[in-house]
């Protein structure tokens, strides 16, 4: 950390938010969470009380850009991490909506940031950038492989990483975006991929669970994935970069595995479906790595025995409670 850091973070009510703002407090870095929501339930699971209060909320909305120019005014921002969005099952369920938040709400970042005076922002993109599989013949997708959406998501995202280039080109605000594939982990319990996070819960609490994908594909855990958006944040950027986030490229029977023994009481009732997702099974983030040095990847098995760990304490504490899925 440098003196004189103020970072923003927005929607860091939400899962990697949650991971990155305790990161930052951890560090003794000023940081303030700007959400659309006001339940820290995520940043409760993950943080102790007396970290908790070292944050500053501003409940706000993205999609208003007047909120937005205020809280980094108001706050002396120096760095901005900017997650909020919504993810793929709710943009499809109103794209108007996501449209807004996912797209409009991007684009005020970026406005604010120039009006604040910032040369440059982290935001998160997406894996959803890419197409099918069958789009990509052999071998881990490169980072500057041929983007074709599939999910309104996606086109979203695609859609922020033009508004970060004409952002440069234009103002010279730079940027270093990152897609995540699927992140795990404490805080994980929303969006398309959440269900692997939500089998190391019911596992936990001693229950079934029924994944309904399988196939192969990239798991983060979000302690890692809150590093990199830091590391991302203070990098020097010169330019709209955008890069595929690196993690545990791994099949769904691997993560079944790391949660039998991480809750041995789990062993032959987590089952799943082995349908692969709708993206490529794998992608190369040689370009993350030469551009921000190495990121943390924790092995599979300790992500997964720590997220359990994690969940088991809340559980026992009634902090969370477990509600079986209909
Ligand atoms: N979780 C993953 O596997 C994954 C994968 C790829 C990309 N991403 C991206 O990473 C980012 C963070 O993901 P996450 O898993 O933490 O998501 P999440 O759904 O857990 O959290 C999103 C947060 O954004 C907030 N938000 C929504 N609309 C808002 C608005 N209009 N104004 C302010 N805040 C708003 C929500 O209240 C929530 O707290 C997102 O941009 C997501 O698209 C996540």
């Amino acid at each position: 950390m440098t003196a004189g850091e103020r970072f923003l973070v927005t929607g860091a009510l939400g899962c990697i938010g949650a991971w990155v703002v305790r990161t930052l407090v951890r560090e003794g870095v000023p940081t303030v969470v700007f959400d659309v929501a006001s339940d820290p339930h995520r940043l409760r699971l993950v943080m102790t009380s007396a970290e908790l209060e070292r944050v500053k909320f501003v409940t706000g909305d993205i999609t208003d850009l007047s909120a937005v120019e205020a809280v980094m005014k108001d706050h002396g921002i120096t760095h901005v991490i900017h997650l909020a969005a919504l993810q793929v099952p709710f943009c499809k369920a109103d794209p108007s909506l996501g449209a807004r938040v996912n797209v409009v709400g991007t684009v005020n970042m970026f406005a604010a940031a120039k009006r604040a005076g910032l040369r440059q922002l982290a935001y998160a993109s997406s894996i959803a950038v890419y197409g099918h599989s069958e789009d990509y013949p052999g071998g881990p997708l490169a980072h500057d492989a041929a983007p074709r959406p599939h999910v309104l998501y996606g086109v979203y995202k695609l859609a922020n990483e033009g508004t970060a280039r004409v952002y440069w080109a234009d103002d010279g605000i730079a940027s270093i975006g990152l897609r995540p594939y699927t992140v795990y982990g404490p805080g994980r319990d929303q969006g398309l991929t959440s269900s692997p996070t939500r089998a190391m819960l019911a596992a936990a609490a001693g229950e079934p669970f029924h994944i309904p994908f399988g196939g192969r594909c990239v798991y983060q855990y979000t302690h890692d994935t809150a590093a990199a958006f830091i590391t991302a944040a203070r990098a020097p950027a010169s330019g709209a970069a955008v890069y595929n986030l690196g993690g545990n490229a791994v099949h769904m029977r691997d993560i079944v595995q790391a949660i039998e023994a991480a809750a041995p009481t789990a062993r032959g009732r987590i089952t799943f479906d082995d349908k692969p997702l709708p993206f490529p099974e794998n992608m190369d983030d040689a370009a993350a790595r030469a551009a921000l040095g190495a990121l943390p990847v924790t092995p599979l098995k300790a992500g997964v025995l720590e997220t359990v760990q994690m969940f088991a304490a809340a559980l026992a504490s009634r902090q969370l409670v477990y509600n079986a899925p209909n």
